[in-house]
């Protein structure tokens, strides 16, 4: 019998409030409105940015369900949708593409006005949420909320994807794969038989150095705190791994030193202010570029020298690897098909959604670098 049009029941991971465990429930979610589409969540990843909200480093409405990085099949459609229908595979995006917004309209550009990233607020267009759970409304994440058996998303967050796509893996691409890819070869734009360095080894840097690689960088500095992140940084195009610990002089200077002068392109893909200005820091004078893809902490600001940038080096940022994600979605699961690059060093663990709570420990023990949540 169809659901269509109809309240779904289903079991979802509410965070009721920050620094708390997610709690399993059965939560009521509503059928899709004009330009919406509901979707039944097939996988799931999770991401460090799941955390920082756990944490308040990111800050959004609670209560929340959360998840961003999925796949899954699209249930159905409210009035006016055109570019899915029911029974699609299709990877829900958290950086929207809504095509008519003056960043959309750029050619580079990717940060969608519509997704409201710059201050989540966990609504839908209308201003309601389509999620209830114990009779009390419960907000959206940055136009997904994955952690569920279905979801509502506006159409302008959701791209449909290759019949034969395997969900479990390409979830990835929903962010972290994406993320860090498009870091190195969309928004570095890193060249061959350049020298790059990465701070942070988790989903997203390891992706970094897997463009990092593609791009033909000649040299890739793996820099982690954790050193058992080292192997698998090698295993993906790592040249060599520097654990800042290891020295008594700041890792910029470390790096400067190890490179004749300054990396052609770094990474910040922490989530810190410190990494931030040590990965600036880390830039050849008068060429280096460095891209922050960690999510800046809360409310904490920047002081740096600006000699730093008068000198010729450039420091930018980008989500979503700088990709327009409707565009390039569905094009990143083709090239995942035709083996362009593998997911599947990435997931470490693949789990039941009921162990939600297990899955985002092994992340802040350091001990995955991508769990994936099957539902
Ligand atoms: N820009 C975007 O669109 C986007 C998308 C996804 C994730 N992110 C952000 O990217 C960052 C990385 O995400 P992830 O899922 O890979 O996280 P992760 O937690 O799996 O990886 C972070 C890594 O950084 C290391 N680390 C922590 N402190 C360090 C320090 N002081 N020096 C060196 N290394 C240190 C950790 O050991 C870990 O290996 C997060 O801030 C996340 O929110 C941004
Ligand atoms: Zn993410
Ligand atoms: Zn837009």
């Amino acid at each position: 019998m169809s659901t269509a049009g109809k309240v779904i029941r289903c079991k979802a991971a509410v965070l009721w409030e920050p620094k708390k465990p997610f709690s399993i429930e059965e939560v009521e979610v509503a059928p899709p409105k004009a330009l919406e589409v509901r979707i039944k969540i097939v996988s799931s990843g999770i991401c460090r940015s799941d955390d920082h909200v756990v944490t308040e480093s990111l800050k959004v409405p609670f209560p929340v369900i959360l998840g961003h990085e999925a796949a899954g099949i699209v249930e159905s459609i409210g009035e006016g949708v055109t570019s899915v229908k029911p029974g699609d595979k299709v990877i829900p995006l958290f950086t929207s593409q809504c095509r008519e917004c003056n960043v959309c309209k750029h050619p580079e550009g990717n940060f969608c006005l519509k997704s409201g990233l710059e201050a989540p607020n966990g609504v839908m267009q209308d201003g309601t949420t389509r999620f209830t759970c114990r009779g009390q409304a419960v907000h959206h994440f940055i136009g997904t909320s994955t952690f569920t058996e279905f979801t509502v998303v506006p159409e302008h967050s959701v791209a449909k994807i290759d019949a034969a796509a395997p969900l479990e893996k390409v979830c990835l691409i929903g962010c972290g794969f994406s993320t860090g890819y498009g870091s190195a070869i969309k928004v570095a734009k890193v060249t061959p038989g350049s020298t790059c360095a990465v701070f942070g080894l988790g989903g997203v840097g390891l992706s970094v150095i897997m463009g990092c690689r593609a791009a033909g960088a000649a040299r890739i500095i793996a820099v982690d705190i954790n050193k058992d992140k080292f192997a698998k940084a090698k295993e993906l195009g790592a040249t060599e791994c520097v654990n800042p610990q290891d020295f008594k002089k700041p890792i910029q200077e470390v790096l400067v030193e190890l490179t004749d002068g300054g990396v052609d392109f770094s990474f910040e893909v922490i989530g810190r202010l410190d990494t931030m200005e040590a990965a600036f820091a880390s830039c050849h004078v008068g060429y280096g570029v460095s891209v922050i893809v960690g999510v800046p902490p809360g409310t904490q600001q920047l002081s740096f020298d600006p000699m730093l940038l008068f000198s010729g080096r450039t420091w930018k940022g980008a989500v979503f690897g700088g990709w327009k994600s409707r565009d390039s979605v569905p094009k990143l699961v083709s090239d995942f098909m035709a083996k362009k690059f593998a997911l599947e060093p990435l997931i470490t663990h693949v789990l039941p959604f009921a162990q939600i709570n297990e899955g985002f420990d092994l992340l802040r023990a350091g001990k995955s670098i991508r769990t994936v949540l099957k539902f």
